[in-house]
Parts: C-alpha cells; structure tokens; sequence
C-alpha cells in the first residue's frame, strides 16, 4: 500500500514537473526519430536523447534501422518520404540535407537557432551544414573523426610492434609480425561503406589532404586518374592481406569487438568503435590505443551526425521536434550523448575534462586543422559528395577491392568515368 502511494505521488510529481517543462502554451507531442544507431555504444548514446526529450514530457517514437553508415536506413527513409509519410526527424547528414531541402519536406529550426545562439556557438564548418537556402532544417549531434585506427596493446606487445604505425609503411611491417605471432592485423567488415572507409584513410594517408580534396570532394578528374590515386588504390588492396577471410558481411562493431576480445589486433574505423569500447567498459591509454590512422596526423576527415526536421503539420509534433532541436545543443546533451557515443561535442565551448584522452586529442586535431588546413570531410560518411555519387564511388570501390583482376588503374580509370557523369 505505501509502495502504491509512493508510486502515485511519483506520477503526480512527474505529471507537475512535465507541465512545468511544457510551460504555459507548449503541447505535449511526439517526435518520430529515424537513425541507425543500433550498436551497443550507439544505442546507449541515442536512449540518452530519448530521455531527455521525454522528461519534457514529449514522446520519442523510435525508427531505428540497422546497418552501419545508415545506407538501408536512408532507403527506408526514401520509400516513407515517397508514401506521403516521412517520419518528423531523421539522420541526415551533409549533402543530403541539401537533398531533402530541395524537395521542399524540410521543416525550419531558425526560431531554437536564434534563441539558442546557434550562429555563434557552431564553427562555420558545422553551420553551414545544417542550413537549407540560408535557414536552419538541422541540428549537429556531434562531430565524428574517421581516420582513426585503434588498437589492442596486448596483442602489439605479444606480437613485438613497439609503436601504434604511424605510417602505412609501418602499418604493413607490423602486419606482417601480428600474422605472424597468430593474429589477424586488421579486424574488418566487408560491407561497402567501410570499405570505402578504409579507402578514404588509404587516399589521405597517401596524397595528404590536399589531394584527398581534390579527389574525393571536388572529384577533380585528374587527381582521380592521377598516379597517386593509383598507389592509393594499391595499397588499399594490399589491406586485404591484413584482414580475415572471415570478414565479408561483417558488422563494424562485430569487426571492433575482435579488437576488444584480443582476436584482431586493430581496426580503421572512425570514433564510433570508441562507443564500443567503452561500453565494453575499456580505458584508453590502458586497455585500447587510438592513433591517427598511419599517415594522417596532419588531417582530420570529419563526419557530423545531424537530425534534419521533416515539416509537419501537426503543432504538438511541431513543439516536440523544437524541443529536440533545442535539447540536442544543450550541454547537458553534448557532454552524455558524445561520452557514448565516442564523438565530440558539435558546440567547442563545453568544459572537456569528463572527456578521455581520444575525444581531446579530436577536439585539439578538429581546431588545428581547421585553422591551418587538413580539415576535409568523409566521402565514406556522407558529408563530401551528393548520395548518387558516394553510391557510384562505393560500387567501384567495393567491386575494385573484391575483384581478383582489376588493377589499381582500371579503377582509377573507372573512378575519372563516375566524376565525369556526376559533373
Ligand atoms: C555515423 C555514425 C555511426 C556509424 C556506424 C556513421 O556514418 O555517422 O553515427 O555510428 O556510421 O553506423
């Protein structure tokens, strides 16, 4: 009976406090929100946005679809934009929100930009992602770095690698001595999109991120053709000779947890795999390295995951997808999701002390490059090219790294092909 009480009490305390939140005017709504973080590091992160948002008293209706890098959640996502019934928030990220934008479904966020100052707590390079024709339709969850590579020390110090390679060249010299003490090098997944991760790395671990602009951003046709991206190619195919037979179809964090478990001594991956890490509850520095991926100290390839609005009509729906798009750039948010999640903050101007040695490093690389250059975007990840590209890029990639004939120049000659129907 007290139990009973106690409980009501709870729930006319909550109801109270839900209809402070709400304020006067505000109506309680729903907001259904499409993603595809579904690892474990990644759905710790997202539950704590679902929390957030419903201590508001606003609902979270989940849509999430599995698959890293969110290729069968953007296809669902079309096919429900095209029956008339987009959800009201999504992952979308770069370029694409320029897409939706320019099918005119985007809903606008300026009044929770202005009012949250967003103009000025986001670096230009996170702004100008998130607007559509000059007016907010998103809002960055955080910034991700792909080139990373992340290791287990116990089996580099097993297998006698002194350092985390620094370069590509050391990457292979200490392969070949992991093989050789009984692991596998390169824990990976063949799924295209982190194929073309391990490419992008390759490109700008090989030509710098100069080139890797030129390339993979402005799809330049000579620097596509040129003999660097045909070194960057091959030496992308001799990752293979890093990796396990066993990695086609494999899941990213399946390839990380090989990493985890001591079976596989590193993986290419982006901060993600830090989520894995530490919700398997693993301190870097101790029991996992991250390093630049060999040859990309001076670079930093950037992903930043954003939530675009869909415009509803509804206007509870309305007031819950404000309330999302304000909760997301609050610090409270910023610091617990991106602890989880393995990214930083969107916003530099919170306090990084709760954050590991990773996530500072990230912050300290993000602000250098993007001063002095060496700041470029993912192609892998959405935020370099228009989706029908990165999906043609993806195609000869993928096809060129399982292909047991095709040489490092007939992909090239294939890649010039693709920028040259894309122009
Ligand atoms: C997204 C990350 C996600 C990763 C793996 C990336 O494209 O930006 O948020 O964790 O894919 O699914």
């Amino acid at each position: 009976m007290r139990m009973f009480k106690r409980t009501l009490l709870k729930t006319a305390l909550g109801g109270l406090a839900v209809a402070a939140t709400l304020g006067a005017t505000a109506q309680a709504g729903e907001v259904e929100v499409l993603h595809w973080w579904t690892s474990g590091g990644e759905a710790r992160a997202a539950s704590v946005l679902k929390q957030l948002l419903e201590e508001e008293g606003h609902q979270w209706k989940d849509f999430a679809v599995a698959g890293g890098g969110g290729e069968t959640a953007m296809t669902v996502l079309k096919s429900r934009a095209m029956s008339g019934n987009p959800p009201s928030a999504a992952q979308i990220k770069g370029p694409e929100i320029q897409e939706w934008g320019e099918l005119g479904l985007l809903g606008q966020l300026d009044g929770v930009a202005e009012q949250g100052r967003w103009g000025e707590l986001l670096p230009p390079v996170i702004a100008e992602v998130m607007q559509y024709d000059g007016h907010y339709v998103a809002v960055p969850v955080n910034v991700h770095r792909v080139n990373w590579l992340w290791a287990n020390p116990e089996v580099l110090e097993q297998a006698g690698v002194e350092n985390v390679p620094a370069t590509l060249d050391e990457l292979f010299a200490a392969g070949e001595k992991i093989r050789d003490a009984g692991y596998i090098p390169l824990a990976h997944g063949g799924q295209p999109w982190q194929d073309a991760t391990v490419f992008e790395t390759v490109v700008l671990g090989t030509g710098g991120p100069e080139f890797y602009r030129r390339a993979l951003v402005e799809l330049d046709p000579d620097a596509l053709g040129s003999d660097t991206m045909i070194q960057a190619l091959a030496t992308f195919k001799r990752t293979r000779e890093l990796m396990d037979d066993g990695m086609s179809g494999r899941d990213w964090n399946i390839a990380t947890s090989m990493v985890i478990n001591g079976k596989a001594a590193m993986q290419l991956m982006g901060d993600w795999a830090k989520g894995e890490f530490t919700a398997a509850g693993m301190t870097p520095g101790e029991d996992y390295l991250c390093a630049p991926a060999p040859g990309t100290e001076e670079a930093f390839t950037f992903n930043i995951d954003s939530l675009a609005m869909f415009r509803v009509s509804d206007e509870s729906e309305r007031e819950a997808q404000q309330a999302l798009a304000r909760l997301v750039l609050e610090p409270e948010f910023q610091k617990t999701f991106n602890l989880a999640k393995g990214s930083i903050p969107a916003r530099p101007d919170l306090d990084m002390s709760e954050f590991d040695q990773c996530a500072q490093q990230s912050l300290e690389d993000f602000q250098r490059t993007a001063e002095e250059g060496g700041l470029v975007p993912s192609m892998a990840h959405g935020m370099a090219v228009r989706a029908d590209v990165q999906g043609a890029i993806f195609d000869i990639v993928t096809n060129y790294f399982n292909s047991a004939d095709m040489t490092a120049q007939q992909a090239a000659e294939r890649l010039v092909n693709a920028a040259n129907v894309a122009m």
